[in-house]
């Protein structure tokens, strides 16, 4: 082998042994550099005399050449293998799964609730909230329910600051004291209007526009047991005028229920009762005649037309103003209509109880 090709072969050798650019470029330097082989090899043929120096210094370009190609294939090698190596590192898994935005939605109860208000709505009745702490005289007072009234022990409840010692301040028991706050309220504003002179608006004529109001919102009873709430949700209605009667009521109801449970064959059953506020007083059953609940009787609310003494702590005279109320729990509504076994559920907060109403 003649000494060119031997530098050729050293240099291939050296640059396939560097294995990163800074070792390549030090191989390179000792071939190609200011005293590189080749380098060195040129200055030799100073000494040489003219028609050698001619072949010898071809000879050495192509050596030259051949070495310069295999240091830019060789720094082609190298910077392919570091790019893949940087693309190794920064792979991305497409098949992880993506990062999923969550999804937030109502909660049942509030779903059954806004139905109750679009029904009723469209029936042209308002949608008033009230407090949840309560005082007693809404409570149970005005409710024709006085201090020493058993009906009250059914409503223990939860006692808090405020209030006097024989009536303190309560977490309300029921919906009912909506119906003194929001027709004192709306007989106040009907007052104020006659005596500013202005027609006052509302949705029937007559000397005063009619009461016509639901409330929901949450109760509070200590009767918790295994399958109860101590919390549980209310909507109260009352519709009083000049001339609403228990067929109204009755009809309705009717109406809302049938509606709600998208089912025109449902029946109510109006079963007597008992409550200090309504005289006389109806428990209301549905009844299903399709589905897995057919034939069973289900409690839905408690209802009746409103007793003079309550008439009377609303501010109107029971002699000219009469109606109903009802009070139903939003909270069977819901259990009913999708088929839940235990009321429970709605207050654990379990996404995974949760997530399926939406
Ligand atoms: N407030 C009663 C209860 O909680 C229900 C009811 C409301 C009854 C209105 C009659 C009229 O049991």
């Amino acid at each position: 082998m003649n000494e060119l090709n031997f530098v050729v072969d050293s240099a291939k050798e050296a640059f396939e042994k560097a294995l990163t650019p800074a070792d390549l470029e030090n191989a390179k330097a000792l071939f190609l550099g200011k005293s590189g082989r080749i380098t060195e090899l040129m200055k030799g043929m100073a000494a040489l005399p003219v028609d050698e120096k001619k072949s010898r210094g071809a000879a050495i370009n192509l050596a030259k050449q051949a070495i310069e190609a295999a240091l830019n294939s060789r720094r082609q090698a190298l910077a392919d293998a570091e790019l893949q190596i940087q693309l190794q590192a920064e792979a991305l898994d497409v098949t992880l799964p993506g990062r999923q935005r969550g999804q937030g939605g109502l909660h049942p109860v509030s779903i059954t609730l806004e139905r109750i208000e679009a029904i009723f709505g469209s029936m042209g009745f308002e949608v008033a909230q009230g407090p949840e702490i309560e005082t007693d005289w809404f409570n149970f007072t005005a409710l024709n329910t006085p201090e020493d009234h058993p009906a009250r022990s059914m409503h223990d409840t939860f006692y808090v600051e405020g209030g006097s010692v024989s009536a303190p301040n309560l977490l309300r028991t029921h919906t009912s004291p909506m119906q003194i706050r929001h027709a004192v309220q709306h007989v106040k504003q009907h007052r104020a209007a006659a005596e500013a002179g202005q027609p006052s608006v509302g949705l029937f004529s007559g000397s005063m526009p009619e009461i016509r109001v639901i409330a929901p919102g949450r109760t509070y009873r200590v009767d918790s047991d295994a399958t109860h709430s101590p919390m549980f949700h209310q909507c109260e209605g009352l519709w009083i005028g000049e001339n609403v009667s228990f067929k109204d009521l009755k009809f309705v109801f009717t109406d809302f229920c049938r509606t709600f449970f998208e089912s025109d064959d449902l029946v109510l059953r109006f079963r007597p009762s008992f409550f200090p506020f309504t005289e006389p007083s109806a428990e209301i059953d549905i009844q299903f005649q399709t589905g897995p609940l057919a034939g069973r009787w289900l409690e839905v609310a408690g209802s009746g037309q409103v007793h003079p003494n309550v008439i009377r702590n609303m501010g109107l005279d029971p002699e000219k103003y009469i109606g109903f109320a009802f009070g139903m729990g939003p909270d069977r509504l819901t259990m009913l209509r999708y088929g839940v076994n235990d009321l429970r559920l709605f207050f654990d907060g379990d996404i995974r109880f949760l997530s399926q109403f939406q």
